[in-house]
């Protein structure tokens, strides 16, 4: 069959290849310790898992749902923006629930390029903001994130013929998968940057709700004038454990929030209501429900970044995300350190590479493991790595 140019151009989705390689393994025998996607191990919370029970009980819910949310939805959404962020959305206009956040970066990048613009990428990056770039046949330009500047793009090193084809601006704060976060001062530079040049920013937000001590992430949203020039996406995968549920929102400019309805109503359909209901109850949960879950990431973090310090692979202490950002061991490149130790030691790490060039000499770490399991992996690294 002759497939489209789109389709051939597309590689295949990393995740989507090393689950079937984890299968392979464990069908051989082998206990494979995943530390590779960042798949939340936690349940999601009773409550939540209650009421999309009790919804599927309600023959009215399994008609088609409305294409953009239920209006319930909407105003919790709202709620919750405004006590987590101060920021007052309208719920109809500046809302989109979504099937996940993920649907959400590709069509919101088809709802603003045109084949020939240019989308500026901060590398490594989640993977969807290259592919959302080059499906509508835009070309991305990459801005290193190193740790020399914080894992914060250069917005004053873009040379002007670049800025001046350049129709969007892809951020992710707290970051996948170097962890850094953004503060105030970089996101007013990136709005103001925005609005001089006519830039869209996608702001993805996906770790919004895995922050550790006193930390806690910002919206772009807070900075006054952003809404003119951006939209962020959250999601309810990593936030409420609810990663299966598919359930995540667009928020933010309300052009192209209304666009992407657009898009999406030509596309799919809405989402399932008892799933809409599970994230109304999973909005609605008190602080202390992801106090609790957060205080176990972060002793998941302390083994892990304490861990790979004593084994030689550097890594820092996040305030937030899921993951942990380790140097590989001297000597191998990202993409062989992964393959050697999963042959090894059974341990499966993400590659840096996997998220763009400036990921060589990194791993990607994720936290979806108990500490126990986490202890066994660092265990099994120090042997194959003969680390006394
Ligand atoms: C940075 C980032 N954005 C978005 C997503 C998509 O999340 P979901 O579609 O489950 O909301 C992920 C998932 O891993 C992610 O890492």
């Amino acid at each position: 069959m002759r497939l489209s140019k789109l389709i051939t151009s597309l590689p295949p989705y990393h995740f989507a290849n090393a689950k079937q390689k984890i299968l392979d393994r464990q069908a051989a025998g082998v206990d494979v310790i995943s530390l590779s996607m960042g798949d939340p191990d936690l349940p999601a919370p009773a409550a939540v898992v209650e009421r999309l029970c009790t919804a599927m009980q309600d023959m009215q819910n399994h008609r088609y749902p409305e294409y953009r949310g239920m209006r319930a939805l909407h105003e919790a959404i709202a709620d919750w923006f405004a006590q987590r962020f101060g920021v007052q959305l309208t719920p109809e206009q500046d809302i989109l629930p979504l099937l996940g956040s993920k649907e959400g970066l590709a069509y919101a990048a088809t709802s603003v390029l045109n084949a020939g613009d240019i989308a500026l990428v901060p590398d490594p990056y989640y993977p969807v903001y290259v592919s959302g770039t080059t499906t509508p046949g835009a070309e991305p330009y990459l801005l290193p994130l190193t740790a020399e500047n914080h894992y914060l793009p250069d917005l004053d090193s873009i040379p002007s013929e670049v800025i001046a084809q350049t129709r969007l601006l892809w951020l992710n704060y707290p970051n996948n998968p170097t962890a850094a976060c953004a503060d105030g001062d970089f996101f007013e530079r990136a709005v103001a940057f925005a609005r001089r040049h006519d830039i869209v920013i996608i702001h993805d937000m996906a770790y919004a709700e895995v922050y550790f001590d006193d930390f806690r992430p910002m919206s772009i949203l807070q900075i006054p004038g952003a809404r003119d020039v951006a939209v962020e996406l959250h999601s309810l995968s990593k936030t409420y454990n609810m990663a299966g549920f598919r359930i995540g929102m667009l928020v933010g400019n309300p052009e192209l929030v209304d666009a992407v309805g657009r898009l999406k109503s030509n596309i799919d359909s809405g989402i399932f209501r008892p799933v809409q209901y599970a994230a109304i109850e999973a909005l609605h949960l008190p602080p202390s429900w992801l106090a609790e879950r957060n205080a176990i990431y972060q002793r998941r973090r302390d083994i892990l970044v304490d861990g790979c310090n004593s084994l030689g692979m550097q890594a820092e202490k996040t305030r937030a995300g899921l993951y942990v950002w380790a140097h590989v061991p001297a000597g191998y490149t990202s993409k062989d350190f992964t393959d050697w130790l999963f042959d090894q030691a059974g341990v499966f790490l993400t590659p840096g590479t996997n998220f763009g060039a400036h990921g060589e000499g990194y791993v990607r770490i994720s936290m979806t493991e108990s500490e126990e399991r986490l202890r066994i992996a660092l265990q099994r690294m120090s042997t194959v790595l003969r680390v006394e």
